[in-house]
């Protein structure tokens, strides 16, 4: 191993989570015969095998490992081997029942599931480091180690503990962020409802309280808790660093994943990673794939990531589980590979005969070898083998949005005008307009250089520092075009109001002033009219808005509102910051996306019908026909590319 990237590997990695401890070894062989057969050439090994590791506390069994690293590297295949940290045995919960996670009413939660730990546990924590220790020094010379999987969807089930030693370390961390108490109860705005504290002892986690909690302190909280559990990360980082300095590390994403702020989590990565389990029946869902798949490559700063789980079919966790249907796993995972994965991994390699995930769809099905599935997944792992030559490659994108967890946090605090402003539907409605249209996009940390960028889109940014707001001034004076929705720049760090008119730090460069809010009832619809006399509805939203320097683009034409503006345009410095005061109907987005693009002067990847992507990765163009129904598009100097239901088309291009 010579470097910590992918780099040295020779192909786009194929494989699932590979659990053998689940099954006698006589399986094993069948696994190999089935996995040379399906062209699978990574695994990510043992990820809940803990308990059959160290059956009793410090005694290890690492035999079954061995053998199963052997025969993988025997048969060509990979290893991601996991730290298998992931949930800890039944010994752990019965000699140390302070391990387990304590929720926000006071339950202590119980053995007989997952992850049932505490992330501020010292005795989850050292055996953890343990058992790290003792895996990173047995397998670190073996030529099956490609790449090290810490832990497992970190916070999927746990993502806050509310114990006493929970409590503890956030005090902790408070001192160390603030200091002082006096800065603390300023901070949180303590002198509300009789807050203040006088004794860093009195301060106690977001717990089940009469009404409302503090806002700030429970910001602090997430950010607290999304610290505490990188910080069992970094934990595991640090000895596998020490231990195999030259070996990629990766923890496996979750998408939109809102306790944990992954901008921070992807800088301790190699490789990012991401599970993805789009509902195959929902078309919207099929968007937001594409959508978490930008957000993956964005979080490596463009680099190739790993689709690191998806199904082959159905999942087991819905109410109602639809299978894919034929094509949309391969559809899926174009999806993927389009926008710069540089391996298609699957949840799991053999379908469980036992527990609850038996119903849970895998590469090889309860039926066997001779299935639709696994016939799928053999041809998914020819194809990719055809197309390795592009695993280095990237996606180039000049739009960007905007995406940052601690105003996603802050923006779904309690008692705000609108409980109807939530971010992902946000996200959603602004991404949808521009993938339909082929756009490629990034998303962006708010403080990051957006020069590169001809339109940055901002769905919503509730809280912004004066740097942030700094930052996307910048962004538009030196020529940038800037789209922002409402209820955004309202918010400091500590969620405290800008004030004087909102949204405070960005009225200069909107060139407008809000002095009220007019959210919706949850049905209500208002309307706009533009400037060319068309007319969209609106909802959720509505700014009481003047004008000071920005021209009305769209204006309420119903109600008090009549006649006031709700989307402007305002020149500032070389570029153009566009506002919408409203949530717009789809219609309304997609004229104001219109309007966006054109003053960017963006140019889609290729005009193609509903529902089929077109996006470009380095030199190859993916068209993805993400419907039920088929569809034709003309390819310059291709001709006109015909695509079944669920179907893909990889080609080289030259333009
Ligand atoms: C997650 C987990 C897997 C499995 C799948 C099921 O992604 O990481 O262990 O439980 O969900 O969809």
């Amino acid at each position: 191993m010579t470097s910590r990237d992918l780099s040295h590997f020779d192909a786009l990695l194929f494989g699932g989570d590979y659990n053998p401890d689940q099954w006698p070894e006589d399986v094993w062989q069948d696994d190999m015969r089935l996995m040379r057969e399906a062209g699978v050439n990574c695994v990510s090994l043992g990820i809940f095998s803990w308990s059959k590791l160290e059956p009793q506390p410090g005694q290890y069994d690492f035999g079954w490992l061995d053998r199963v690293m052997d025969l993988l590297h025997a048969n060509g295949i990979w290893a991601d081997l996991a730290t298998a940290t992931a949930s800890p045995p039944a010994w752990m919960a019965h000699r140390y029942p302070q391990s387990l996670p304590v929720t926000r009413e006071g339950l202590r939660l119980s053995f007989g599931s997952r992850q049932q730990y505490s992330p501020h546990s010292q005795v989850y924590k050292d055996y953890a480091a343990q058992l790290v220790e003792q895996l990173a020094e047995r397998y670190k010379a073996h030529p099956a180690l490609a790449m090290w999987h810490i832990n497992n969807e970190y916070a999927c089930h746990i993502a806050e503990c509310f114990s006493d030693a929970g409590a503890q370390a956030f005090r902790v961390w408070l001192e160390h962020k603030y200091g002082t108490l006096d800065a603390l109860n300023q901070a949180w705005g303590t002198a509300f409802w009789s807050q203040r504290y006088s004794d860093w002892a009195e301060v106690t986690p977001p717990r089940s309280a009469p009404t409302f909690v503090n806002p700030t302190l429970q910001l602090d909280w997430k950010r607290f808790s999304s610290d505490a559990i990188l910080d069992l990360m970094k934990r595991e980082e640090a000895i596998l660093r020490r231990i195999t300095p030259n070996v990629p590390i990766t923890t496996n994403f979750m998408g939109f994943f809102k306790p944990l702020d992954y901008w921070e989590w992807a800088k301790h990565e190699d490789v990012v990673s991401d599970d993805a389990y789009p509902d195959p029946s929902s078309p919207v869902e099929q968007i937001f794939n594409a959508m978490r798949f930008d957000l993956m490559r964005s979080l490596g700063g463009g680099r190739p990531w790993i689709l690191m789980e998806q199904s082959a079919s159905a999942v087991n966790w819905r109410e109602r589980n639809s299978r894919k249907q034929p094509g949309q796993m391969r559809v899926n995972s174009l999806q993927a590979l389009a926008r710069g994965a540089r391996g298609i991994l699957f949840f799991q390699w053999r379908q469980s005969k036992a527990g609850a995930e038996k119903f849970h769809a895998a590469m090889v099905p309860h039926a066997g070898g001779d299935s639709r599935i696994f016939r799928e997944v053999t041809a998914l792992g020819a194809e990719l083998k055809s197309l390795a030559a592009m695993r280095e490659t990237k996606v180039q994108a000049e739009a960007a949005i905007v995406f940052d967890w601690h105003s996603w946090w802050a923006l779904e605090l309690d008692a705000h005008p609108s409980a109807d402003v939530k971010l992902i539907p946000l996200l959603v409605h602004h991404y949808r307009a521009l993938y339909h249209r082929n756009i490629a996009l990034d998303f962006a940390h708010p403080s990051q250089d957006l020069s590169r960028y001809k339109l940055v889109v901002v769905p919503n940014l509730y809280l912004m520092s004066d740097d942030v707001a700094a930052n996307l001034g910048r962004y538009v004076s030196a020529g940038g075009t800037l789209l922002v929705s409402p209820f955004s720049g309202i918010v400091n760090q500590n969620d405290h109001v800008y004030l004087g008119g909102y949204p405070g730090p960005l009225r200069e460069m909107l060139g407008v002033r809000i002095e009220e809010f007019a959210p919706m009832q949850l049905n209500e619809r208002s309307e706009v009219v533009t400037r060319d006399e068309e007319s969209f509805a609106c909802q959720t939203w509505a700014d009481v808005l003047r004008l000071e320097g920005a021209q009305g683009l769209a204006m309420f034409t119903k109600g008090s509102l009549d006649g006031q503006a709700a989307v402007t345009r305002h020149r500032f410095g070389q570029g153009t910051a566009f506002y919408a005061g409203t949530v717009l109907d789809e219609a309304g987005m997609s004229w104001l996306m219109n309007t966006v693009i054109s003053a960017a002067q963006l140019q889609p990847v290729l005009d193609t019908p509903p529902g089929i992507e077109a996006v470009r990765r380095d030199k190859w163009l993916f068209l993805i026909n993400t419907t039920d129904a088929p569809a034709s598009v003309a390819v310059p100097g291709r001709g006109a590319v015909t695509l079944k239901p669920f179907d893909g088309w990889v080609g080289e291009v030259t333009a």
